[in-house]
């Protein structure tokens, strides 16, 4: 295999900041980024990412905007060409065919119908094939990659929290714990993500919308999950019966009573006293295609998802308001981060936002 050019990385890291801002766009499809380089000048002659719904491929979409020019050219792209005809032709014979002379991929495919097969493809059609083990690129396709080799998607759980630690007072359901640019910023990354889940209780308590509220965004809201427990789940709250044009979808063990309109997708799977065992509900949202799953948990279901270590990554933001010793804590008598500390979560990121704090803290081993 040849080797990597010192502008091949930069190339794979401008692809990836290219598709970013596409992700919870593209499920079940990863939000791939392509783009062709003429290597004589290094500039890009024509760049994609997946299409919205996750077609049509980045690859494809790239090549057929550079036309002829492709001939000679250097194709990067964020993740391994597919190989096999799903709903659209292979990009590999679309690559082979447009007369490019070299690709360099971020990171192998996961799904087992391409699982590295696409290099040896384009070698034995003469075409340089190299895989870069580009760490920014694996990050880009961490829930593509889950969803592939552990059959979950990747679980983001955020919260928002008092300085003192807390996550809200006994029964006074929403409040706001942070200001309007780490709202902002959480809203944000509901839009990236594929699925929003919040417990029957807070759906409850909170009444949420779950909604993306950033201008021009909103149809980026992702799908809506509720988690129901024991009690069930009824219209009567904004998720289930509210009409809002918003995908929503409730998770529900066997035999609870669910009271839904038809319009709400119900998921049974099984679970113990009346509560959905969580790694099957992981399942069943990974076989419809979820891959970024976000988590907005109270304190029973981040404790539930920490104990079957369900979370790969915890986003805490933290606001400047006290709420005191009788409000509730994230995790009953401990300081949450030391919790995360236990688990073998680490701090990767922090960032002010606002007068608030933002912490994102992931397990220190991530899935290949
Ligand atoms: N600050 C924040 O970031 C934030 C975010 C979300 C919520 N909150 C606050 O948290 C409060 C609600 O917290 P909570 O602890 O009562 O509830 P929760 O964490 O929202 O979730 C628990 C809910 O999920 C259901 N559930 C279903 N399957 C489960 C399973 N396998 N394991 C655990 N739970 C399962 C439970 O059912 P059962 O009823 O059968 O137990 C219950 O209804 C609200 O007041 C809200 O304001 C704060």
């Amino acid at each position: 295999m040849s080797a990597l050019l010192p502008e091949d990385r930069r190339w794979l890291d401008a692809a990836v900041r290219y598709a970013t801002p596409f992700q919870g766009t593209t499920a079940e499809n990863p939000a791939v980024a392509a783009l062709i380089v003429l290597p004589s000048r290094q500039t890009v002659l024509a760049r994609a990412v997946t299409g919205r719904g996750g077609r049509p491929h980045a690859a494809a979409e790239a090549i057929a905007a550079a036309g002829f020019e492709a001939a000679g050219s250097t194709l990067y792209l964020t993740l391994e060409p597919c190989q096999h005809w799903g709903r659209t032709p292979p990009c590999v014979a679309s690559i082979i065919r447009s007369g490019i002379m070299r690709v360099v991929i971020g990171v192998a495919d996961s799904d087992p119908r391409t699982a590295g097969a696409s290099l040896a493809q384009l070698e034995s059609a003469g075409v340089e094939a190299i895989l870069a083990d580009h760490a920014p690129s694996r990050a880009l396709h961490v829930g593509h990659i889950m969803r592939h080799t552990a059959g979950r998607p990747h679980v983001t759980a955020m919260l928002a929290m008092s300085s003192d630690g807390m996550i809200g007072q006994v029964g006074a359901g929403y409040e706001r714990h942070v200001g309007p640019a780490a709202r902002q910023w959480m809203d944000m990354l509901r839009a990236r993500s594929d699925a929003v889940m919040v417990g029957a209780a807070t759906a409850r308590q909170d009444d949420p919308a779950l909604a993306v509220t950033l201008p021009g965004l909103a149809a980026d809201t992702p799908l809506r999950v509720v988690l129901a427990g024991a009690g069930g789940i009824d219209r009567k709250v904004n998720l289930i019966g509210g009409f809002s044009g918003y995908r929503t979808m409730i998770l529900a063990e066997n035999s609870v009573t669910v009271d839904a309109p038809v319009s709400v997708e119900v998921i049974r799977v099984a679970g113990a006293e009346g509560r959905p065992d969580l790694g099957k509900a992981m399942q069943a949202l990974a076989k419809k295609g979820i891959q970024n799953l976000l988590v907005e948990p109270g304190q029973r279901l981040v404790g539930a998802l920490l104990d079957t270590g369900l979370v790969d990554r915890v986003v805490l933001l933290t606001g400047t308001s006290v709420l005191g010793p009788e409000a509730v804590s994230a995790v009953p008598g401990q300081v949450f981060t030391d919790v995360l500390a236990a688990q073998g979560f680490v701090g990767c990121e922090r960032e002010a936002l606002g007068g608030d704090n933002l912490m994102i803290y992931e397990r220190a081993a991530r899935p290949h």
